[in-house]
């Protein structure tokens, strides 16, 4: 292999205790991904390959959370600790000679740029192992980093540490480079005799200096970036973080963001420039949103395509479905799966649509119901409008052909075709198809009956 070629592990075997969770702790979402596939995706897009996940506890949903990453698995049947976790994947890096980048689960806002400089550092400096360390005025829980000026001495567990060792304020991040095979040579010269009866990882340092290898730190710049996640709390804060940088992103990017403290983007979604984002929006999943659109407050959108130029008005929510140019969706608007706008669209407010094709510059502007039909262009659903999809087992198709008008209270009663430039009288119930052209109407007659009021007074509430 190639000099400078990185293959990386992430340790991901631990239960995470201090989540009081169900479920592993690399599992918990931060904006929309696994905890764990953060690093993953750091150490890619430092150019690590390959990349193995030691997975454990919980290890069958792990795989499955990070399966699409492109990652090998190794399992660690019992947690011994971090070197006992490394020398896992000893067999499936058998033939890999290059730098070694290690990594926790649970550090979700590593950039590349940190990894990079560290395995460089590696290189230039021809060191067995390159520790990334930080300072952190309050240390506590850190293995802390032993130094004599520029010389690492060692990694002291705090449980190991004398009481002057607990002062350094310089701890190990628990990211590292090593060089590879020879750090598999050195996991199997570890033993466990310490206060957790472990197999330390950070003993590697101590080895290496025994055999007269060299040793490196590199102290990272901004501490916040190995931010491990231990609790609810650090999770919250985790997805702060990486909350901030993805808003900055889009900012940088052409989106405008009026409040991106109160705007929740997960790392998946795309945006178009000169899109405006009121606060209280969430954007989530496999989410594109066009050029020139207007998000208005409290809007939630998951896995769906807004083309250009479409104004979401507040409080509207669109799930898995499209939206075509130039559309007006809501106030307070729900698009439920599989409804498609074509463009030049208007559903208004407390519309509600499921399933459904609707046309260029077709409208349902108030209080109704679209789901399982397919309607054409230039069609006007008016106000109170119901398909009655649904009679209890199976669920039926309404058609609603161009340039029909419908008028208000209609109920089309499906399987019901209603032909082109048709018009449905308001108040009709629909069962059978309309022919094109035609005016269909359903209501009974009124009929007014002359001073009946008068003979029917209403009675005085005796008290
Ligand atoms: C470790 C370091 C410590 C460092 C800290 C940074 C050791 C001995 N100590 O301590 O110097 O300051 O990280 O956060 O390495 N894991 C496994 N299998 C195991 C044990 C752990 O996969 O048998 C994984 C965990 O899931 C976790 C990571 O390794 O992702 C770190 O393990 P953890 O027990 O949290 O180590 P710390 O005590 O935090
Ligand atoms: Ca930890």
């Amino acid at each position: 292999m190639s000099e400078g070629t990185i293959a990386a592990v992430v340790l991901a075997a631990g239960r995470g205790t201090r989540m009081k969770s169900e479920r592993a702790k690399v599992l918990h979402p931060v904006c929309g991904a696994a905890l764990g596939a953060y690093p993953v995706r750091a150490a890619r897009a430092a150019g690590a390959d390959p990349i193995w996940v030691v997975v454990g506890h919980d290890g069958e949903h792990v795989q499955e959370a990070l399966a699409a990453e492109g990652v090998g698995f190794v399992r660690q049947e019992q947690q011994l600790g971090t070197g006992h976790a490394l020398l896992c994947a000893e067999k499936d890096l058998r033939d890999f000679r290059g730098s070694l980048l290690l990594l926790c689960g649970d550090t979700p806002l590593l950039r590349p740029e940190t990894l990079t400089a560290l395995a460089e550092r590696q290189r230039t400096e021809h060191a067995a192992v390159t520790v990334l360390t930080m300072r952190r005025a309050d240390p506590a829980g850190y293995g802390r980093i032993v130094r004599n000026k520029d010389e690492l001495l060692a990694i002291v567990e705090e449980k190991d540490a004398s009481e002057s060792e607990r002062r350094i304020t310089e701890v190990n991040t628990g990211i590292y480079v090593f060089e590879a095979p020879w750090v598999f040579e050195m996991l199997h010269h570890l033993d466990n005799a310490n206060a957790q009866g472990e197999y330390y990882l950070t003993d590697v340092v101590r080895l290496a200096r025994e055999q007269g290898a060299v040793v490196r730190a590199l102290e990272l710049a901004d501490p916040d970036e190995a931010l491990g996640v231990n609790n609810r709390a650090q999770l919250a804060e985790a997805a702060k973080v990486m909350q901030g940088r993805i808003n900055y992103a889009h900012q940088l990017a052409g989106v405008t963001i009026l409040d991106p403290a109160s705007t929740y983007i997960e790392a998946s979604v795309r945006i178009g420039v000169d899109t405006v984002i009121h606060p209280g929006v969430h954007l989530w999943g496999k989410t594109e949103i066009g050029p020139s659109c207007l998000i208005e407050p409290g809007t939630v959108i998951r896995d769906s395509r807004l083309a250009g130029h479409v104004h979401v008005k507040a409080y509207s929510v669109i799930e898995e479905s499209e939206v075509g140019v130039n559309s007006v969706i809501g106030p307070m608007a729900h698009m439920r799966p599989g409804s498609i706008l074509r463009g030049d669209n208007k559903i208004g407010n407390f519309v509600e649509t499921k399933k459904v094709d609707i046309g260029l510059h077709s409208k349902a502007s108030h209080l109704t119901y679209l789901g399982d039909a397919e309607i054409g262009a230039d069609v006007n659903i008016g106000c109170g409008t119901i398909t009655c999809n649904y009679d209890g087992v199976n669920k039926y198709k309404t058609i609603i052909e161009d340039e029909v008008f419908v008028g208000s209270d209609t109920q089309f009663v499906a399987p019901v075709r209603v032909g082109r430039n048709s018009l449905v009288g308001a108040g009709s119930t629909i069962v059978r198809d309309v022919p094109p052209d035609a005016l269909a109407i359903s209501r009974a007659e009124q009929k007014n009956v002359e001073g009946w009021r008068l003979r029917h007074p209403l009675k005085k509430k005796e008290k």
